[in-house]
């Protein structure tokens, strides 16, 4: 099925709204993002002397924490508790590192990974108190640089066969940032095809530094992406369901207009990007690069931002690139780091209007992030979507919230989107392609050229598997 621009308009009513954003324990929306694998801290937050940290997800106040097998942590494993203590709730991110888990400081009760209590010190001699109570625990697995959890029901699925968890460590790069606002807000701009021509425009002459995205040229065309992107602003496109979730597809005739394709200097840069349901997106960065991006809550009100940069050429230079974003979040000294950007709603993020007059369409700067950034949080921290005029190009929007609504409706998790076989799932073919066939492109034509240049990547990578039709 393919969704075109033709959708009806339709607004979501209170009622789905709270579907859509509520997330806690026991809401429908929380139990259909807890079907998922979730992440739930950096790899990078537990180093250092003594690796436990609090951590909030989904509603509910859990522990992080590592367990050294080896001196060397070659053997390190991740446990993920709930913070208070079975006993009488005391809080177990001051917990005690040692003998084989994570003891409770008030009295001395000890947990492993697995929330089996295994001493209750405090107990006469001989008691076996301890085999009748357990600490809720969640599953654990570690994978390119983030702590990956499963709060759901039942035994954890594996993890999805994604590029993002498929790619060796050679060749990604993890981080996260902090926003205040709930997470579909945040995942809804990464399934926007349409906002990057105006959020993300700039006015001045490409040759002037910026940003992080967007300077490379389209394809062989040598027509920078950001030109692309600021003279065409009315892309076409269509939303493809899959089983991973769904795929969208932006069309930008470039060069004559309608007649674009008809002469070389005139092509469609056909741009594809992912939603990986329920609240992941895989998206372009440039031909060598994609990156794939969770929404996870904290609570109902912020999120963050987990990315994974996949490159499919050359392995990444994981340290520039945390130096480089480690300097926009404040990474608070102490336990645990907040990576909450430093422009943010205290700051107007950073707005300046000279520089909105000038040189960026926001006047905040040049980094994406903050564009984004503003973009979510600006309409409040659960924006009121029955009041909202949902236009054609919302047609990413619109289809995920009918699957979330659906998903909340299926008989049982395992029959929800991506759920049946997850390591079997590939990708997702996340590409910019050009065709110079004439301008409007048939679908197929459309579906030849993207998985073409995608093709291309992978069988030039070292890694990347080829892509089956999905
Ligand atoms: S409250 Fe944790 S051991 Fe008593
Ligand atoms: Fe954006």
């Amino acid at each position: 099925m393919t969704l075109g621009w033709f959708v009806i308009v339709a607004m979501s009513t209170p009622a789905e709204n709270e579907l859509l954003t509520e997330t806690g324990p026991g809401t429908p929306g929380g139990r259909l993002l807890r079907s998922y694998w979730q992440p739930a801290a950096l790899t990078e937050e537990l180093e250092g002397d003594r690796p436990v940290i609090p951590v909030r997800l989904l509603g509910e106040d859990l522990v992080v924490f590592k367990e050294l097998k080896e001196a060397d942590g070659s053997l390190a494993t991740y446990g993920v508790l709930a913070r208070a203590c079975a006993h009488r709730r005391a809080d177990l991110s001051f917990g005690r590192l040692e003998d084989g888990g994570l003891r409770c400081p008030f009295h001395g009760w000890l947990f492993d990974r697995q929330g089996t209590c295994l001493e209750t010190p405090a107990e006469p001699e001989g008691s076996t108190f301890c085999t009748r109570v357990s600490q809720v625990a969640y599953p654990t697995v570690e994978r390119n640089g983030i702590i990956w959890t499963w709060m759901g029901e039942g035994d954890a699925p594996p993890l999805p066969g994604l590029d993002a968890f498929a790619a060796p460590s050679s060749h990604v790069f993890s981080f996260k940032g902090l926003w205040d606002c709930n997470w579909l807000q945040a995942h809804e701009v990464g399934i926007d095809p349409a906002h990057a021509s105006f959020l993300h425009r700039f006015l001045g002459s490409v040759e002037e530094e910026y940003g992080l995205q967007f300077r490379a040229t389209v394809a062989d065309t040598g027509v920078p992406t950001t030109v692309l992107m600021r003279d065409v602003p009315n892309p076409t496109i269509t939303a493809e369901p899959t089983s991973y979730g769904f795929r969208l597809v932006a069309l930008r005739p470039y060069g004559s207009g309608s007649t674009a394709g008809a002469s070389t200097d005139s092509f469609t840069h056909v741009r594809v990007t992912n939603c990986i349901f329920p609240n992941a997106i895989t998206i372009p960065m440039s031909a060598d690069i994609a990156i794939t991006q969770w929404h996870v809550p904290i609570d109902d009100e912020s999120c963050y931002w987990y990315s994974t940069f996949v490159s499919y050429t050359d392995p990444v230079d994981a340290d520039v690139m945390r130096a480089q974003r480690s300097d926009t979040v404040e990474l608070v000294p102490g336990n645990p780091k907040t990576y909450r950007p430093k422009t943010n709603r205290s700051n107007n993020w950073g707005y300046n209007a000279a520089e909105q007059r000038d040189l960026t369409y926001t006047g905040m700067g040049f980094d994406i992030n903050v564009h984004d950034q503003w973009a979510v949080e600006s309409p409040g921290a659960i924006h009121d979507r029955s009041r909202e005029h949902l236009s054609p190009s919302d047609v990413g929007i619109r289809l995920q919230r009918r699957m979330m609504l659906a998903a909340m409706e299926a008989p049982s998790t395992e029959t929800q989107v991506g759920t049946s076989d997850p390591a079997a799932l590939r990708g997702p073919g996340s590409v910019d392609a050009v065709s110079r066939d004439p301008h409007p492109l048939p679908a197929s034509t459309v579906g030849a050229c993207w998985r073409s240049a995608e093709a291309k990547r992978r069988a030039a990578s070292s890694w990347a598997e080829e892509l089956s039709l999905q």
